[in-house]
């Protein structure tokens, strides 16, 4: 690359004044005072298709537009910026400088770079947000240089990567992953979905229809929050992530019978909440004990009838748990199951499970990690490779194109929290690492 790209660096004020208004929207405790990102405490409430995160959605394209850039849509809802390609045909940049042959000719693939706009219920500002910004600001900052890209450049907003109605959703659609049958038996429910996608103006067929042809992506790049404290621990800048885990959602139903509270003996009772109870303390030993590279989490229990003179009828447990292997995902899913019948024929219930989606584990690209190790080391930054525990959108792309992905430190590693927090320092080191592989591999 030559030396104006090398020193290119994103413009911080702009990228920093961009993340402050959008925190805004959907904002929770401090930032909604408008605070600036230094203050700790504040996050944001923008679930998939609520009013909020619509409104975060109408903001991007606002953005898009005032930059000057080409807005774009599709039917998963994934709103992108593009900055068209110089529609070369062949040579360009090489990207390894001691390549022997020159980039093959492309014409118009894309690079995306994104993340997601969408947060848990009660997250962090940073999460996802961040990529997007980061995202559009690296284009801004190459077009503002008069440069042209070998390839479309393209700064993304997946639709509901965190899962409050499918998970990955928008990825999963632009990667052509996405079936029917997942869109009738989603994780946040059908009715939920539906509702969901009549605010957006989708529908189950335009969701089929967002599918991209898998030449047509050179590649996808993203800036994320580490979301743990592996950086911070080390002080170490940029993550290099080298692997995704993948992402298993379960309902499991126990059923009992409702009882009256006061009347039914305790011997008598087929108290659906002991059921749910046993099997989640007893799910936890499993995986400490069997399953070290595993995680489990059970984030909700709903109790019918749910009153405090019913005995549980039923108890309804969102059950995920995630896996850097495949192999390791098979043995955990039948162990769990196994031990979730066991546990409800210990206290008279009948057991249902109910597979809720199967996000696999991805292994990044070895190119771009390349790439993004000569990015850190051209800016100066230490950087070290890290599987990534969460889920990302990288997931769903990493078996049509080559996928990186940039962590930056999290401070205490908190997230899906208001507490969720980011040195703004450490955003636009990230930042400059997206830029530079992006004009590594875009140029
Ligand atoms: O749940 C996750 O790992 C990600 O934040 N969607
Ligand atoms: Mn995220
Ligand atoms: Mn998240």
């Amino acid at each position: 690359m030559t030396d104006e790209l090398h020193n290119l660096r994103v413009n911080s004020d702009r990228m920093l004044d961009a993340f402050n208004e959008l925190s805004q929207i959907g904002a929770t405790g401090a930032a909604l005072t408008g605070e600036a990102v230094s203050k700790r405490d504040g996050g944001v409430n923008r679930p998939t298709f609520s009013e909020a995160h619509l409104a975060a959605r109408q903001w991007f394209r606002e953005q898009i537009e005032k930059a000057g850039l080409e807005f774009r849509t599709d039917g998963a809802g994934n709103h992108s910026a593009v900055l068209a390609s110089a529609g070369r045909v062949g040579g360009g940049f090489r990207y390894a400088e001691n390549a022997t042959q020159p980039s093959p000719p492309y014409r118009d693939q894309t690079l995306l770079l994104g993340s997601h706009l969408d947060s848990v219920p009660n997250g962090g500002r940073f999460d996802g947000a961040l990529g997007v910004m980061a995202a559009l600001e690296v284009l801004r900052t190459i077009k503002d240089a008069g440069l042209r890209p070998r390839l479309n450049l393209e700064a993304i907003d997946f639709t509901d990567e965190e899962g409050t109605l499918v998970g990955l959703l928008g990825s999963s659609a632009l990667a052509g992953h996405l079936r029917h049958e997942i869109l009738q038996n989603p994780r946040g429910g059908r009715e939920a979905l539906l509702e969901g996608m009549e605010r957006a103006s989708l529908s189950d067929e335009s969701m089929l229809s967002a599918a991209r042809s898998k030449d047509s992506l050179a590649g996808y790049l993203e800036l994320h929050i580490e979301q743990g404290k592996r950086l911070e621990r080390a002080g170490i800048d940029i993550g290099i992530v080298s692997a995704i885990v993948g992402i298993w959602s379960y309902r499991l139903s126990f059923l009992g019978r409702a009882d009256h509270a006061g009347t039914t003996t305790m011997d008598e009772r087929r108290d659906a909440s002991l059921g749910a109870s046993a099997f989640t303390l007893s799910a936890r030993e499993i995986v400490m004990n069997d399953f070290p590279n595993c995680v489990l989490n059970i984030g909700d229990m709903e109790f019918t009838p749910g009153a405090f003179n019913i005995v549980a009828a039923r108890v309804d447990v969102s059950l995920e748990f995630r896996s850097p292997d495949e192999e390791e995902f098979q043995r955990l899913a039948v162990s769990l199951l196994e031990r979730a019948k066991q546990e409800a024929r210990r206290f008279g219930l009948e057991l249902r499970a109910e597979s809720l989606g199967r996000h696999s584990p991805s292994l990044m690209s070895e190119k771009i990690q390349h790439a993004l190790a000569d990015a850190c080391n051209n800016l100066g930054l230490s950087h070290v490779p890290l599987i990534s525990g969460a889920g990302h959108d990288g997931q769903s792309l990493a078996d049509i194109c080559p996928v990186g992905m940039i962590f930056v430190p999290s401070v205490d590693g908190a997230s899906h929290s208001p507490r969720e927090y980011t040195e703004w320092e450490d955003c636009v080191n990230g930042a400059n690492v997206l830029l530079q592989a992006a004009l590594m591999l875009g140029m």
